[in-house]
């Protein structure tokens, strides 16, 4: 079955935070502490909403049929670079899910005529995540200390970077 990326709803509320108070998710995330409630989950979902209506970033839950896999999206980075994101439900790993909703999510910016560099970073230790970007074309431009809520503090991370959309 394919994949798609849609706004989360409210009644997946649930099964997204599901996915976000799993450590395995959260430890490779910047901003998803460790064993979140289901209030912080809550938060999470309303906040990202008003942010996309600020325009400041797009966030869809990635769905297989009615099954809610994971999130992907774009995002406005602290140095007004465009960077994408992406997390799958630890049950739903492994079977191409990541590479191909951050693949819809490039589309998505090509399909609004976006043409500048597009962004993505991950924890030097997340091999899996660099795979998906280097399977997508992204190429490896740097390297930073990056803050993680669930690491408590910062923590080696590469720099990926994709100029032809
Ligand atoms: C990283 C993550 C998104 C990958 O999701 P996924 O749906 O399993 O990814 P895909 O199936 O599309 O691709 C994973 C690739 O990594 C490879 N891989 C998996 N584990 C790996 C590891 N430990 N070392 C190296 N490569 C690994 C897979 O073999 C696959 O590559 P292949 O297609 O060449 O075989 C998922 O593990 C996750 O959500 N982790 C927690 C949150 C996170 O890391 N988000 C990204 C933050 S940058």
């Amino acid at each position: 079955m394919t994949i798609e990326l849609k706004p989360i709803p409210d009644e997946d509320l649930e099964a997204f935070h599901r996915m976000m108070a799993d450590p395995s998710l959260s430890i490779n995330t910047g901003s998803v502490p460790t064993g979140v409630d289901m209030e912080w989950s809550r938060v999470r979902l309303e906040t990202r909403r008003l942010e996309e209506r600020a325009g400041k970033r797009v966030d869809r839950g990635i769905y297989e049929g009615d099954t809610l896999v994971g999130t992907a999206g774009w995002f406005y980075n602290e140095d007004d670079n465009m960077e994408i994101g992406y997390a799958i439900h630890k049950d739903h790993r492994g079977k191409g899910f990541a590479t191909g909703a951050a693949g819809l999510v490039l589309e998505l910016l090509r399909a609004d005529g976006f043409k500048d560099p597009v962004y993505a970073q991950y924890f030097k230790d997340n091999e899996a995540s660099g795979r998906v970007l280097e399977k997508l074309g992204f190429e490896r431009v740097g390297s930073v200390e990056s803050i993680s809520a669930a690491r408590g503090g910062s923590s080696p991370a590469w720099v990926m970077r994709i100029d032809q959309l």
